[in-house]
């Protein structure tokens, strides 16, 4: 997500917005950017990279008191300084948080003007330049405005001659600061935090004009509003986490959102559908390759497209992959997993796959990374920044993508009807109710922390969620955890259990439930904590001591509801464990070494 910081008032503008832009580093960012006027003129410096390269080009005691400030996390157009913000067209610059759907449609309307950048941005502050010169009163322009974008903003703006700062949003975070030196927006409060506690929350479709010692808020219908001042009373590391404890967790919450936006990016509609899944169905092989939850991602996209698109398709991990050699098939393809897009296993298969001229599509999170930019094709997620190192909503992200795959050629193939997509725009809610409440997984949490042993089985899909469930409970509360092949445990592993070993089950594939369940007994009867996590009730309460239900759903979504669930309760037993939940011990949130 994009960081907005704007100030007008008595102290000098640009020491306190580069302040507010570093106190947002932790949405991320690929590229940060100033505007500040002096003289009467608009000054704007940006750059590519950190805040400090941008700061080298700045004199922060320059007698300036109204400016915005961005950093930018690409969304549209790679990240480079021409598509940095802020941007200026004619009298009017500005920054913006979020996507506008219709700035295509927008830039047929503006074809007296030339654009530098390829972003969505530069088309709205073009659109509001024609609007200006048209309607002059800004009140009148940002009333038309709201009516003609479609999709989600936040925008910081300032008109050449006006000793006034315009803010207005939809769907994207925006705060009015207000304190007696001066008044500011930002995306968020830890950007105001040093200055002010007080603040107006913007709702959406509302806009606000701020003086030197004056905010006015409209409301949507463009009549001034009388809301209350908010004041945030809690600490700058608890505002950046939103309130909740660990980045983790706000992540883990996250997901209904970032899941409902990536695949929305996807199946708006069936005609953008079928575009961006086009040519897909010529490939007769598939590999999917990733490193760790990446991996466990490919392996549960390797269940639903070789049950959905009967093509062959074989997982591995990307550090085994790149040193082995391949038997590929005229129409073979190679999908590359990574967050990041830096992973160094992963990018160093996407370059051996160039080098041998198979086609290779990415599917990442980080807007122009590596892995990004070299693919032949990448399929970004909208997961945003993922901050913590254990990762939650972009593997999610990630695995409904590969859903979708699975669902296009299972559509292409006649298995399935264009009617599944639905099943995609319901998931967000299920997975809502699904994390509202944590009491079982608490319980669970308190009863099994302390164990030095912890075992997920499963069979098919389910098993590969038990893999991952695995790797978030070890990666983040340091106990040892095995994820196994239900039906695999009885050929040695099975030694290891003992009485009040906690054996977490998954079992919603309905094709060999029987034969998971008859598994489960064989651990119960060694005297396992058998906790079973299913979408269907089960009779015999002997086979477990707690139980974790989700919803009965298409195995092409069922798994984000499963593995939000394991999510929460690593996040639990780490936290009793007191451990350093977001930046767990010897791990990085990429490993761009080999
Ligand atoms: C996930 O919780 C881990 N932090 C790790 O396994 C991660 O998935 C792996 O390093 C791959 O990273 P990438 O997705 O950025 O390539």
């Amino acid at each position: 997500m994009c960081g907005i910081v704007g100030y007008i008032g008595k102290d000098k503008c640009i020491p306190i917005i580069i302040n507010g832009l570093e106190a947002l580093e932790y949405r991320g960012y690929d590229s940060a950017g100033i505007a500040y006027v002096l003289n009467n003129k608009v000054v704007i410096e940006k750059e590519q990279g950190r805040i400090d390269n941008l700061k080298k080009k700045l004199n922060l005691l320059e007698d300036s008191y109204l400016g915005i400030g961005h950093t930018r996390w690409a969304t549209h157009g790679k990240p480079c300084k021409e598509n940095s913000h802020p941007h200026q067209v004619g009298n009017i610059t500005l920054v913006h948080n979020g996507i506008i759907e219709n700035y295509k449609e927008l830039k047929n309307e503006l074809a007296e003007y030339t654009f530098k950048s390829d972003t969505d941005t530069e088309v709205v502050a073009a659109y509001i330049d024609k609007l200006c010169k048209e309607k002059k009163d800004m009140l009148e322009v940002l009333k038309i405005l709201k009516d003609k974008l479609i999709g989600s903003y936040a925008l910081g703006i300032i008109v050449d001659g006006l000793d006034k700062l315009f803010a207005i949003r939809k769907d994207s975070p925006l705060i009015i600061g207000v304190s007696e030196k001066g008044n500011f927006i930002a995306s968020d409060v830890p950007a105001i935090l040093k200055y002010t506690n007080m603040y107006y929350l913007l709702l959406n479709d509302e806009f606000a004009v701020l003086d030197y010692d004056d905010v006015i808020i409209y409301d949507s219908d463009g009549c001034v509003s009388t809301k209350n001042i908010e004041v945030f009373d809690g600490t700058f590391e608890a505002a950046m986490k939103n309130g909740y404890d660990h980045f983790m967790l706000k992540e883990i919450y996250e997901q209904p959102k970032v899941i409902s936006d990536t695949v929305n990016e996807y199946i708006k509609d069936k005609k953008t559908f079928l575009e961006k899944m086009k040519g897909l169905e010529k490939y007769t092989a598939i590999d999917i390759v990733g490193c760790g939850s990446a991996y466990h991602v490919g392996l549960v996209g390797k269940s639903l497209i070789t049950e959905y698109g009967k093509v062959l398709v074989n997982v591995d991990i990307a550090s085994e992959y790149r040193y082995t050699n391949h038997i590929y098939s005229k129409k073979h393809l190679i999908i590359l997993i990574s967050q990041s897009g830096e992973t160094a296993d992963t990018l160093a298969v996407l370059r051996k796959a160039k080098k041998e001229h198979i086609d290779t599509l990415a599917i990442v999170n980080v807007v122009g990374s590596s892995i990004a930019r070299e693919a032949d094709k990448v399929f970004y997620i909208k997961a945003g920044p993922e901050i913590a190192v254990a990762t939650t909503k972009a593997y999610s992200c990630q695995l409904m993508l590969l859903s979708l795959i699975a669902a296009y050629l299972g559509i292409k193939n006649k298995i399935l009807k264009d009617d599944v997509l639905e099943e995609y725009r319901k998931v967000s809610n299920l997975l809502s109710d699904s994390l509202s409440d944590t009491k079982i997984i608490e319980r669970i949490a308190n009863r099994i922390y302390k164990n030095k042993d912890i075992f997920f089985l499963g069979r098919k899909i389910d098993y590969a969620l038990a893999m991952e469930a695995s790797l978030k409970l070890k990666e983040v509360s340091y106990l040892h955890s095995e994820a196994y092949a239900a039906g695999e445990l009885k050929h040695g592993t099975i030694s290891l259990i003992e009485h009040n070993t906690p054996v977490i089950s998954i079992v919603t594939d309905d094709s060999i439930r029987l034969k998971t369940l008859s598994n489960i007994k064989e651990v119960c009867a060694r005297g396992a904590f058998s906790i079973i996590i299913t979408n269907k009730d089960i009779d015999d309460k002997e086979m477990y001591e707690e139980i974790i239900m989700v919803p009965k759903v298409t195995d092409l979504v069922s798994s984000v509801l499963v593995i939000s669930k394991c999510q929460l309760l690593a996040y639990y037993v780490a936290k009793l464990n007191g451990c350093d939940i977001d930046k767990p011990r010897n791990l990085a949130k990429s490993v761009t070494v080999e």
